[in-house]
């Protein structure tokens, strides 16, 4: 059951009912986000995208929130701001409570062991200097996780969680002896050796296929129950964040339109851009409408 609350920028605001009682871990308070583009050559000033417009939103503890939106409508933004891989130019993130911007020094290095970003690209996100081996255990040093002795263990038991196995195989394996989706599971392990608390995964399969997309999604969700983690979920497809996610929030132009339960906005959205989006999505209507379920991976949930 839905309660339809007023928002102040107009969008549409669904609170479930359900899970209100666990502590909320990340917000979001009216996070602005402006870049300036440098001035060019021929000395044309810069300009001004404004990539997240007065975003609020939070995420209770151990949920899957997803973050929904097309190409350029702010949702890495977003993402890099939680990881504080950027700051906001007004408004505030949190992290239980605490204000990221009041994180530093000594402080920090805890936080980058507690929140984890997944990327899109795990042909960049990976050093190809690096075997395996090396990429997942250097975590580990950094952050002393383990003993030296127990590095190897330690390693070899986050590869077989990402489904790398026997993970003899893999450990002394360079990136480019590995497909696309073992790069992105070696990506995710490096990440969730950590035992992270909350992972932003920012469109973790736009770059594989279809049907590797569907494995990682359910090592994703695997991983979500095995460390009670907190995930913000980034895609641009409502059918990989029906899959996936407890709520939603529908993005466009850095502004957020929709935000509720998943089912509810998918099956009955209120906002006409969700519905345009929906729309946008012809195959993923036609089969929800026949069947009552969905297919992700049969409806341009791996592309980008
Ligand atoms: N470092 C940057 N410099 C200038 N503009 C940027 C930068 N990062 C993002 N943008 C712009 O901000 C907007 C939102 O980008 P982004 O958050 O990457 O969107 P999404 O992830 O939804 O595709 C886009 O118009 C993009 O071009
Ligand atoms: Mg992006």
């Amino acid at each position: 059951m839905d309660l339809l609350e007023p928002h102040p920028q107009g969008a549409v605001l669904r609170t479930s009912i359900m899970k209100t009682d666990s502590p909320i871990a990340v917000e979001l308070v009216e996070a602005t986000k402006i870049f300036r583009t440098k001035k060019t050559f021929f000395g044309r000033s810069g300009e001004q995208v404004t990539a997240l417009d007065r975003v609020s939103f939070s995420i209770r503890q151990g949920e899957i929130f997803g973050l929904v939106g097309e190409s350029g409508s702010g949702k890495t933004t977003a993402g890099r701001l939680i990881v504080k891989l950027d700051e906001p130019d007004s408004g505030k993130v949190l992290v239980d409570g605490v204000n990221l911007s009041e994180i530093r020094g000594h402080k920090m290095k805890r936080f980058r062991r507690r929140i984890q970003m997944i990327f899109q690209d795990p042909y960049q996100s990976l050093n190809p200097y690096l075997s395996v081996y090396q990429t997942v255990c250097e975590p580990v040093v950094i952050h002393r996780l383990a003993a030296p002795q127990k590095r190897l263990e330690t390693v070899v038991s986050a590869l077989s969680q990402v489904g790398l196995t026997p993970p003899e195989d893999y450990l002394f394996r360079y990136p480019h002896q590995l497909s696309g989706g073992q790069r992105q599971r070696v990506a995710i392990a490096r990440s969730t050796v950590l035992n992270p608390e909350i992972i932003v995964a920012d469109e973790p399969t736009s770059m594989l296929d279809a049907s590797i997309s569907i494995q990682i999604f359910n090592i994703l969700v695997r991983l979500k129950q095995n460390l009670n983690a907190t995930f913000l979920f980034i895609t641009h497809s409502l059918a990989a964040a029906l899959y996936l996610c407890d709520r939603i929030a529908v993005i466009r132009k850095g502004k957020i339109v929709e935000m509720g339960p998943a089912k509810a906005i998918i099956r009955k959205p209120e906002h006409p851009y969700t519905r345009e989006l929906i729309r946008s999505q012809p195959r993923f209507r036609k089969k929800t409408e026949q069947r009552g379920s969905f297919r992700p991976w049969e409806n341009g949930a791996t592309s980008s």
